[in-house]
Order: structure tokens, then C-alpha cells, then sequence
């Protein structure tokens, strides 16, 4: 495993249905949790120098999600911190559509793509950053040398939004570190829905552990709070 020296501390921030879907089959808008629940989720991007989430996750949504609730924007202020943390989009292959309203948000985007992905964003207009780490058969993103780069470039604090293929990605390689995790009361069921941990999955016997730091019952929903458990 990376040391945390060399890579943020990474904590996954999601909601998911009593069933454990976090979007419908269809891969619609996770739009299902209560206030409290954007409330908290606003809470740790407030918390976040920078918030990392995947292109599907930017294809089902179309924007990102700002801080305005105004007294954490007061509390980033008074921490002398921009308003909003950096939002970095995860893409290996770059296919983003620039008509996306997230390009019109008054937020830093920053893009982690492959050389391939990066060449379609060479002028700055659309991402302010491009970084560019690739797996030897240049496919998909090295996540490790991902993290070197944006903890390198001051971002120590980092909250990955999903989907599930990043955050599957990301725990292959150990580089994740804390998850927030709502249940909220309704069945989404369909075995193509996206779950909080796609890709290949684990084995029983190498599956991440985790450790239970607390557990909260708000208005119907249930706040997991887990650390990964390493030997
Ligand atoms: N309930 C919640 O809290 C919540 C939160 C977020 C998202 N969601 C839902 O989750 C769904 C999206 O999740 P998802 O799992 O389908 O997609 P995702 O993880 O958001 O994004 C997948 C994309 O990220 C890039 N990517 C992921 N792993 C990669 C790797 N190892 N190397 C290179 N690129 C990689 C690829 O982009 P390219 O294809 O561009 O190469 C891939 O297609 C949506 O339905 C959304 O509504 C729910």
C-alpha cells in the first residue's frame, strides 16, 4: 500500500437502497436519499480538499455537487480554504460531453484520464488540470501513480463519490481508507444495478476488511461509518 505520505486520505461518501443498489438498473440519478443525507454528504465534500468521481457517475448526473450550505461555506472560509473543493473526474477513455452543465459550474475541474483520454483536452477551457496516469497496456488508469500526482499537486484530503467502478478500482490497490455509507429505506433490486464495490469483486478470502466506527439511525436512514481494517 501506497504511504499515506504519498497519496490523500481517500473516504467513499455514498448512498445505497436496503438492498444495496446505489442507482436503478438503469443507472439513473441517485436522487433516493433524504436532506439529511445531502446534508451529510455536502458535509465531507466541505471537508474535502478535492472530490474524485468517475465518468458514469458524471454521465448519470450531468453536474456535481457544491458546497452552499452557508455555514460550511463559512467554515471553508474561516480555514482559508477556495469555496470548493477541486472536482476531479475519472475517465480512461475521455468521452465526456462538453454540453455536460457540471463545465458551467463555478467549480476547479480537474481530469484524470490515460495519454489517449488526455489528448481530447489539450486547451484548458474545460479542465483547469489534466493528469495522466495509465496501466501498462495503457487501458485503463493507474490509480497508484493517480494519487502520487494529486497529493503531490497539495490535495491531502480526498472524497470519492463513486460509482462503483472506481471505488472497486481504488480498493484493488488499497487506496482507500474510510466509508460513509447510508442505507435508505427502499428495494431497488435488478441484478445489473450498480452496487457501492463493482468490478470483479473480492474472494471471501482477500475482501477488504472493515472496521465499524459508528452507526447512526436518522429519519429512517442508517449513517455506516467504516475504517479499512489493515493488518
Ligand atoms: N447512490 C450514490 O451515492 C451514488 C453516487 C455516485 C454514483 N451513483 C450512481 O452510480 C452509477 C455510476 O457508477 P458506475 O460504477 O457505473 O460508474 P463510475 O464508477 O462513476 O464511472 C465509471 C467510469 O469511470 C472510469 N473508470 C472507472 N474505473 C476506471 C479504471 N480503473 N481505469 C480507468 N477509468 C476508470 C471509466 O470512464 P470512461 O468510460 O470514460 O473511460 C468508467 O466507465 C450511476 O447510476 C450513478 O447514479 C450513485
Amino acid at each position: 500500500m501506497l504511504p499515506l505520505s504519498d497519496r490523500p486520505y481517500t473516504t467513499v461518501v455514498l448512498a445505497m437502497s436496503a438492498d444495496g443498489k446505489i442507482a436503478d438498473a438503469q443507472r439513473s440519478p441517485a436522487r433516493f436519499s433524504s436532506p439529511q443525507d445531502k446534508l451529510h454528504l455536502e458535509q465531507q465534500i466541505a471537508a474535502a480538499d478535492a472530490v474524485l468521481f468517475g465518468a458514469g457517475t458524471l454521465r448519470a448526473y450531468g453536474t456535481t455537487l457544491r458546497v452552499l450550505e452557508p455555514q460550511l461555506v463559512q467554515q471553508r472560509h474561516q480555514q482559508n480554504l477556495e469555496p470548493q473543493p477541486v472536482h476531479i473526474v475519472a475517465s480512461s477513455q475521455g468521452n465526456i460531453d462538453r454540453q455536460l452543465r457540471f463545465f458551467r459550474q463555478p467549480v476547479s475541474r480537474w481530469l484524470l484520464t490515460t495519454s489517449a483520454g488526455a489528448k481530447q483536452w489539450q486547451d484548458r477551457e474545460f479542465f483547469g488540470q489534466v493528469l495522466t496516469s495509465e496501466t501498462a497496456d495503457a487501458e485503463g488508469i493507474d490509480w497508484t501513480i493517480a494519487m502520487k500526482k494529486i497529493a503531490s499537486m497539495g490535495l491531502s484530503r480526498l472524497a470519492v463519490l463513486g460509482g462503483g467502478e472506481v471505488v472497486a478500482a481504488m480498493l484493488a490497490v488499497d487506496l482507500i481508507d474510510e466509508l460513509w455509507l447510508t442505507i435508505c429505506p427502499l428495494l431497488l433490486g435488478g441484478s445489473t444495478a450498480p452496487t457501492p464495490v463493482g468490478g470483479a469483486g473480492f474472494s471471501a478470502a482477500t475482501a477488504p476488511q472493515l472496521e465499524l466506527l459508528s452507526v447512526q439511525e436518522v429519519a429512517q436512514e442508517v449513517f455506516l461509518h467504516y475504517r479499512r481494517r489493515r493488518n
